[in-house]
Order: C-alpha cells, then structure tokens, then sequence
C-alpha cells in the first residue's frame, strides 16, 4: 500500500473464481497494532476466495449492494498484485480492488458508474459506527493496470445518509463538480494521513461535520459523468471503461475516550 488514511470522528454525538494465492508466512514488517475496539473489520483473509464476496454467509460486506444488479461482486472485486499488506495487516491480510466497467449501472442511475462494499453489520438506522466517535481507517493504492480518468470526479470512500439523498462526507479524486456544501455542519471530521507505512499523522484539524441522517460508509468507485448538472441520471461517460481502486486495512476502531491505532 503506497498511502495510508484515516478519518477520525471527534465528536460528542451523531457524527458519524480465481486461484487462492499460497499463504505467505513472513509476517508483515511494517505492521502496527490496533489499540482500540473494532466495530468493523473489513481486512480480507489472504485464503478468501472471490466468489465469498457473493453470499452473505461469506462475505464481510453486503452481497447484494451497492451494484449493478447484472454483475456479482465475484465479478467486480479483484484481488490485485504488487505490495501484499498496509500497516494494520497482518500475514492473513490482502487487498482488494473495486473495479467499474461500462455495465456498473446501479439501478437506474445511468450517470454514474459506481460499486461500493458495505460493511454487512452497517445497518442504515442505528448503526455502531454511526454515532459516538469513531476512526474509519483504510489504505489506497492505484492500479495502473485500470487507472481512472481524472477529467471525472471519483468518489471512493464516502458516507451515506439512510435517506441515500446525501453523502455526510466523501473521500474523493479527480476534477470536483461545485461543491456545493448545503449540510448542517455542528460536528467534527479530521484527517489522519501516512505515506507508505510510516505512522499516521494528523494532517488537519478537526473541521465541521454532521453525521445527522446515520446511514451507512461505502468503499469502492462512485464515477460522475462530465457535462451535465444531473449527475445521477445523465452525463458523458466514455465506453469500454476498465477501471480500478486497491483498497487495504479497512476497519473502524471506537475512539471513545480519544483512542486511536497510528
Ligand atoms: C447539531 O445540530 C443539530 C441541529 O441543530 C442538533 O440537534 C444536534 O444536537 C447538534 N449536535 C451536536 C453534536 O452539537
Ligand atoms: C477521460 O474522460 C473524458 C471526459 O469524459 C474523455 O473525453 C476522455 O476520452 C477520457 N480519457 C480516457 C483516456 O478515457
Ligand atoms: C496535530 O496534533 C498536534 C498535537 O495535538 C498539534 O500540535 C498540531 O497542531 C496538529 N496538527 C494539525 C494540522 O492540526
């Protein structure tokens, strides 16, 4: 993993079928330990299989959404090469890679291209990583086998109100449509960063952010098209789109009490 990221939620209230590789037994030497509680884990098993994305006796995520209903996640998730472990893996750990093509048409959303993992115990309403305050960690690397198009804006990581009308918070690349900002902002977001596997640092102070509407945090690709102001429904997106993102080390800690895992 070539970057490290956090989101820390300091706040009161409310903010927030392909061959099994071979185990590997050297133990990753930029490991860091997790200090806190999990709420979540999202880190792969390096035995996982694909095709466990699909069922929800398997899966780690919900098997069902946020999809195109045509295509499986054994048919979006890739299990990429190159740099095996960010700093919170261990040995057992893996990336993963949330691709979209031409067909990641989620309902009639035909603007975007998107696939985002859920965790499967992100309820949409009284979710444990919805309220208190909480570290969503996680590691990106870019594929420069399926890289994206940065004339686009990307969402990548993100969370989303219950009433899927709004986005609490994005992370995001490429070229930002106007943002427009209209949320009620009470509540506080920061942003812990490393390079490499170097510890985290915070890279930002605590910033406004409301996590009113609970909802649920997605991992993957959310692509806008260019030219419209109807981002959802219509838009330019060119054909034959191959693109991916690498994720790594994904979980959400308690930071109850100020805790966090650097
Ligand atoms: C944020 O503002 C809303 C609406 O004014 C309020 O109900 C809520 O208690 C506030 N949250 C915090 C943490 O101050
Ligand atoms: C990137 O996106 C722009 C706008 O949709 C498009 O014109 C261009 O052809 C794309 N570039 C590549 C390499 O796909
Ligand atoms: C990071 O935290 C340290 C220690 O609390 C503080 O001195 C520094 O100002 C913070 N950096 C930013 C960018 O907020």
């Amino acid at each position: 993993m070539h970057t490290s990221a956090l989101f820390g939620f300091l706040a009161a209230a409310a903010t927030a079928v392909l061959a099994v590789p071979q185990p590997d037994h050297r133990p990753n030497p930029h490991k860091a330990a997790v200090k806190c509680p999990l709420i979540f884990d999202g880190r792969i098993k390096s035995r996982t299989p694909v095709t466990d994305f699909d069922s929800a006796s398997t899966s780690l995520f919900n098997p069902d959404n946020v999809k195109s209903s045509n295509l499986k996640w054994s048919q979006i998730i890739k299990f990429p090469e190159g740099e095996k472990w960010s700093r919170f893996d261990n040995r057992r750990h893996k990336p993963l890679e949330v691709t979209i093509s031409d067909e990641s048409v989620f309902k009639t959303q035909y603007g975007f291209r998107r696939a985002g993992l859920i965790f499967a115990g992100d309820t949409n309403t009284g979710s444990p990583a919805s309220k208190g305050v909480k570290t969503l960690h996680f590691s990106v690397r870019q594929d420069s086998k399926r890289p994206l198009n940065l004339t686009h804006e990307y969402l990548n990581i993100w969370h989303e109100t219950s009433d899927w009308s709004a986005n609490q918070f994005n992370f995001q690349t490429g070229t930002i449509n106007g943002q427009e900002g209209k949320l009620p902002k009470n509540t506080t977001l920061q942003v812990y960063y490393s390079k490499g596997n170097e510890p985290l640092r915070n890279v930002t102070k605590a910033v406004s952010n409301n996590n009113a509407g609970e909802g649920q945090y997605q991992f993957g690709i959310l692509k806008k098209p260019t030219g419209t102001d109807d981002v959802v429904n219509k838009g330019y997106q060119e054909s034959w789109i191959d693109e991916g993102q690498i994720y790594g080390g994904i979980f959400i800690e308690d930071s109850a009490g100020g805790s966090i895992s650097l």
